[in-house]
């Protein structure tokens, strides 16, 4: 098996995380890989996204993070497995803050299902403190989805102190894809995103992710864009942006 950890993060809310890591998990599962999700943000979108009936969950990542219990898996599509979160995650910042080894708590609960996957992505709140830590650790790769907005430069150099930090733990730590979500052909646009190639030209990946309203909608739906909208521009930026992951070895 291949197996490889995704991390996909940002400090900034709002930039395609959750939409990225739920269609790239589906588009890695419809071409044969065996894909775990993970939801670590309280706002549990990516949960929701799969089982839109928060009654079908029993148990959340929460639990096996406070607690060290197994990982809760719940089978969602053909080769796609998802751990759920919950509005319980919203508090992890805190109750996680005195648990001993506490910034590779994931890292351990992976130990034991990560040779069960050829990938595991994992989705991260808009934040870069203890939880966002966990999955930084824990990954093999990490990708960044950035939207095009007001130049988000103060933002990219929070980020990168950040992984400096962490490489105090882990050496090996770095980014390994940026990628532009939510594009739409304005000007501020091309702007932004010229800035955002400057400074991470070596990891910046040619696929964008147009903003495309099928997308918003199947946030909601309980499907993928793949089952939601095959033809749409998401359903084929999101093909490509997959495959682009595929070639690069990501
Ligand atoms: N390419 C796109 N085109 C149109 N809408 C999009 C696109 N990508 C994401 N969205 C919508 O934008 C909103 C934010 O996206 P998403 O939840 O994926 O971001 P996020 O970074 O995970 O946010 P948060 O930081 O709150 O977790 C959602 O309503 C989503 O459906
Ligand atoms: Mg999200």
């Amino acid at each position: 098996m291949f197996r490889k950890i995704i991390t996909l993060a940002n400090y900034k809310g709002g930039v395609s995380k959750t939409t990225s890591t739920a269609s790239i998990g589906a588009c890695l599962a419809m071409k044969g890989k065996k894909v775990l999700l993970i939801d670590l943000d309280g706002q549990a979108n990516l949960t929701l996204y799969f089982v839109p009936n928060e009654d079908d969950i029993e148990q959340c990542i929460f639990d096996s993070l406070v607690s060290g219990n197994p990982l809760p898996i719940m089978k969602i599509r053909e080769n796609l497995d998802l751990v759920p979160s919950s509005l319980e995650m919203a508090s992890a910042e805190i109750a996680l803050t005195n648990l001993l080894a506490r910034e590779q708590l994931l890292t351990k609960l992976l130990e034991s299902v990560k040779d069960n996957y050829d990938y595991i992505l994992i989705d991260c709140p808009p934040s870069l403190g203890i939880v966002t830590t966990n999955a930084f650790l824990a990954a093999d790769e990490i990708i960044v989805p950035m939207t095009p907005e007001l130049l988000p430069l103060k933002g990219m150099r929070m980020l990168d102190s950040f992984v400096l930090s962490l490489q105090r733990i882990k050496p090996s730590l770095k980014l390994s894809g940026v990628f532009i979500a939510r594009y739409n052909h304005r000007k501020l646009n091309k702007v932004v995103e010229q800035a955002v190639k400057d400074r991470y030209s070596s990891i910046m990946l040619n696929t964008r992710i147009r903003e495309n309203i099928a997308l918003a909608e199947s946030a909601g739906s309980g499907m993928s864009i793949f089952e939601y909208d095959p033809q749409s521009n998401g359903a084929n930026d999101y093909l490509a942006l997959t495959e682009e992951i595929l070639s690069r070895n990501l």
